[in-house]
């Protein structure tokens, strides 16, 4: 053997080279038969001329969504969701699903948070990534639709964040706080768990879903196939439901010979919910006397068998055998249904598919991405066709009958009895939607005013029935046609129309609810305290203002974002310091505006934050004339940690209890409405300042305004933040998540300490959750600054508390 070339690589090496782009020098000649022959080794996808390639499905249940997307996947897209201000995806959502906030937290990597978000307004989240038709909701609003990548995949990020949160096993429980008593009945479809599982969040406990089956979930567990939803998602929202209390009776129906109206009535059930859905097919009579035995299904028996064969764990029916298909399959119908089957007959052994409806194929019912499925798993499309007559030899269907159908120059559909078409087939599915036709069941709604085929009259923005403890939602109810609207009128029910009465009540003023804005930035001016009123805020606390000869000018840059947070703003953000004064607006104008508010929104809370220097006074005059303005509360801010102090004002004051005494017993002489003094967290024992503010006569405490701090120096040794040219600052207020743990001390100290004395809690607030946390350890109202973006008004109504067990 030669001795090898020192020029030269091993043949491995050279192998592996060979994979490597080349300067082709000649141009390569090969002929396309040649070519034509050998793509069938490389090619992935099915050939363009071949009729004979359609996959075998028989039996294979897998997961066939285009949306369903892996980790990384999920936060790739997330990435390019543009987070905009306007967010029209929400907008088209059912369920107004906070879309951009959910992506946000995926591309944090916080699933849990975005699953929350999603389970809060949708508690069939999950099923509903797998099943929305996105095209005609969210997806089909997003500014991104005309973009090269376009619309975001919302559907796969909902249903990748629930699939992860579903992984983590987490139980949802229900505040106790929020218990009540009073019970209900429904059925156990989409529109009739979400109704249940609000009302449970809302804390009622004797919830009761009757089941006319012996499985649970509608038609998500019984008709739609398992490899678009399989029933592990419903189960899990079931779980989810039944972990707050609700209870599931199945084989009980609204049925003359079983539960009716009346009888429930009778037994004291305050208020039922009817979401039955539309049970029975619609036929035509060219069908009569036909039946499986010939080759002929609806899809209401054709579906659920499907389902009861291939759902793992639905009704524990194991062996269950597919209902057996062999041959040609007419599915006659366009809408999703029709699709559903044409895709589930394909798996039950059918060879060819023919999907055969009136219309042209514009004119189809169903959303683009059901019949795109049909479509590329080789079913055939028959549209402009009327069904005229089945024909059946020796006891089997053979052939069906159509006549051609057409348009009028006016845009009228007519059929054409001189057009026919014979179609062979081996089996007919009929997929022409469904309707409630039951007698009995329509005689258990007595005493029910109905409209056409015994749908009950329902009010679409109210879910009410012509009896006021009545109401009806879902398929049923006459708007919704999708699994997001049924669970939305079951949202709306229960939401809107069951009163939660989450009012406070503080030194005899009522609260609408406990959440109110704290005297900082979000309350600067009168317009911004009017713009939180119609937001839905319950009070506010106007910037601190004082009177004229105690002005001030406020210097930039005054607020910054924590040095402990990190780069990010919003939800990382855990702090912010800042050096603000109190407001540079005169009293006549806060005076005007107090007056302003309080006649537009009586029903609301003005409290005015004021602060003077340590004369009676100043105190007197400026808190009667905050009085005749109509202010409902009086904070007395002692407590501003930079800048006021060396004006003998804030915390030059709080700090002292024998100041605080005097100062209150000079409010207490000259006013008569309610007066808190703002505690400061920079104190060794807090609750030497409220014992003394309750000896002057204070009515209650705020606790606690800002934590003294320097936030950062330069490496340079420069104060940052700064201000002007010399680079100067002072000691600031530290504020925001960071001082949740310090405020809670402080309000928890004073309530123990002072018991039943009242407390608006200010420090780190930053949601329904965390308001909880200040009200359970003795808070009666919640003052919020921080983060404004993540509490919503109402929040406590929704709160669904999740822990892990
Ligand atoms: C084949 C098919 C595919 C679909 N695909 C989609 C889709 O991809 N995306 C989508 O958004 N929507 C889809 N839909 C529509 C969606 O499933 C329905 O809009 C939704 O399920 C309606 O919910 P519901 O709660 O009103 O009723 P249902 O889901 O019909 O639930 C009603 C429940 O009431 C029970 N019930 C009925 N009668 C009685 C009685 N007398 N007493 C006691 N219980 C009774 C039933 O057994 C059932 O459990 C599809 C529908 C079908 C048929
Ligand atoms: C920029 C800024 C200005 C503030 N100005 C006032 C004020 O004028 N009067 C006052 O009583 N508290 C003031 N505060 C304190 C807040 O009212 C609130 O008590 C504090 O920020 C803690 O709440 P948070 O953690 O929700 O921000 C201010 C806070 C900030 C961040
Ligand atoms: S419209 Fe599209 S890009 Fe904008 S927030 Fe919604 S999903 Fe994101």
């Amino acid at each position: 053997m030669a001795p090898p070339l020192l020029s030269k690589d091993t043949a491995d090496i050279e192998a592996l080279l060979a994979l490597n782009p080349r300067v082709n020098h000649l141009a390569k000649v090969v002929p396309s038969y040649e070519t034509k022959m050998n793509k069938h080794n490389w090619k992935r996808n099915a050939g363009k001329n071949c009729e004979s390639c359609s996959p075998d499905l028989a039996n294979d249940f897998r997961d066939i969504k285009h949306t369903t997307l892996s980790e990384r996947g999920a936060l790739r897209e997330a990435l390019r969701c543009l987070k905009c201000a306007d967010a029209p995806c929400q907008k088209s959502c059912p369920t107004q699903l906070d879309v951009k906030a959910f992506i946000t937290s995926i591309s944090n990597k916080n699933y849990y948070g975005a699953a929350r978000q999603i389970l809060s307004d949708n508690p069939l989240g999950l099923t509903c990534g797998m099943v929305c038709p996105t095209s005609d909701l969210c997806v089909g609003s997003c500014n991104l639709h005309a973009s090269e990548e376009g619309a975001i995949n919302i559907a796969g990020l909902q249903q990748f964040a629930c699939e992860v949160f579903k992984k983590m096993n987490v139980r949802q429980i229900v505040s106790r706080e929020v218990r009540q008593t009073r019970n209900e009945s429904h059925r156990c479809g989409p529109a009739s768990i979400s109704c249940a599982s609000f009302l449970a969040r809302l804390g009622y406990t004797d919830i009761t879903i009757y089941e006319k089956q012996q499985y649970v979930g509608g038609l998500s567990s019984s008709e739609i196939p398992q490899f678009r939803l399989p029933y592990s998602a419903v189960d899990f929202e079931i779980q989810l439901a039944r972990d707050i209390g609700v209870k599931i009776e199945t084989g009980r129906a609204l049925h003359k010979s079983d539960i009716t109206l009346e009888k429930l009535k009778v037994s004291g059930v305050k208020a039922v919910f009817i979401g039955i859905g539309m049970p029975e097919p619609k036929r035509i009579p060219i069908f009569d006397g036909l039946t499986e035995n010939h080759g002929f299904y609806t899809s209401k028996d054709f579906l659920p068998k499907v389902a009861a064969a291939s759902k793992i764990g639905l009704c524990g029916c194991s062996g269950t055998p597919l209902p057996s298909l062999k041959g040609r399959v007419l599915v006659l119908g366009a809408g999703d249904t029709a699709f559903d089957c044409a895709t589930s007959a394909l798996r039950c052994g059918a060879k060819r598919v023919i999907v055969v409806f009136r219309k042209g194929i514009t004119g189809i019912r169903a959303v683009p991405e059901e019949m795109e499925l049909a479509r590329e798993e080789k079913c055939e499309f028959m549209p402009f066709c009327a069904p005229r007559a089945v024909n059946v030899k020796d006891g089997k269907i053979v052939s069906m009958q159509f006549v051609k159908t057409d348009q009028d120059s006016d845009g009228k559909w007519y059929e054409d009895e001189e057009q026919t078409i014979t179609v062979k087939a081996d089996y007919i599915i009929s997929a022409f939607g469904s309707a409630l036709l039951d007698p009995e069941v329509v005689y258990a709604m007595s005493p029910l005013k109905l409209i056409k085929w015994g749908i009950p009259e329902v009010d679409s923005s109210t879910q009410a029935t012509s009896e006021p403890w009545v109401f009806a939602g879902g398929d049923i109810a006459g708007v919704a046609e999708t699994t997001v609207e049924s669970v939305n009128d079951g949202k709306v029910y229960s939401l809107r129309y069951t009163f939660v009465d989450i009012s406070v009540e503080m030194c005899g003023v009522k609260f609408e609810h406990p959440f109110g804005l704290a005297s900082a930035p979000p309350t600067t001016s009168g317009p911004m305290c009017r713009r939180a009123f119609e937001q839905g805020w319950s009070f506010i606390l106007t910037k601190t203002f004082g009177l004229d000869k105690d002005r001030i000018t406020n210097v930039s840059p005054r607020i910054v974002r924590g040095s402990t947070s990190g780069p990010i703003y919003g939800p990382n953000q855990g702090s912010f310091l800042n050096i603000e004064l109190i407001s540079e607006k005169s009293a006549a104008y806060w005076l005007s505006c107090i007056r302003e508010l309080k006649q537009d929104f009586p029903e609301k809370v003005v409290v005015a934050s004021i602060m003077c220097t340590f004369d009676k006074d100043d105190w007197t005059l400026l808190s009667k004339q905050c009085e005749d303005a109509g202010a409902d509360f009086l904070e007395l801010n002692l407590s501003c940690p930079h800048g006021m102090g060396e004006k003998g004002m804030g915390l030059a004051c709080g700090q002292d209890p024998e100041i605080v005494r005097a100062i209150c017993t000079w409010i207490k002489e000259a006013v008569k409405i309610p007066f808190f003094p703002k505690m400061s967290p920079n104190i060794t024992d807090i609750r030497m300042i409220a014992r003394a503010a309750k000896s002057g006569g204070a009515n209650g405490v705020t606790a606690t305004n800002t934590l003294s701090g320097l936030m950062h120096l330069r490496a340079e040794g420069t104060a940052w933040p700064s201000v002007g040219e010399e680079k100067k600052t002072t000691y600031g207020g530290v504020s925001g998540s960071a001082i949740r743990p310090i405020a809670l001390r402080a309000v928890a100290a004073i309530a123990n300490d002072l018991k039943g004395f009242p407390i608006m809690a200010t420090g780190g607030i930053e949601s329904a959750e965390t308001g909880l946390a200040f009200l359970n350890v003795g808070a009666s109202v919640l003052q919020v600054t921080n983060i404004l973006k993540h509490v919503v008004c109402g929040g406590l109504e929704l709160a669904i508390t999740l822990s892990g067990d």
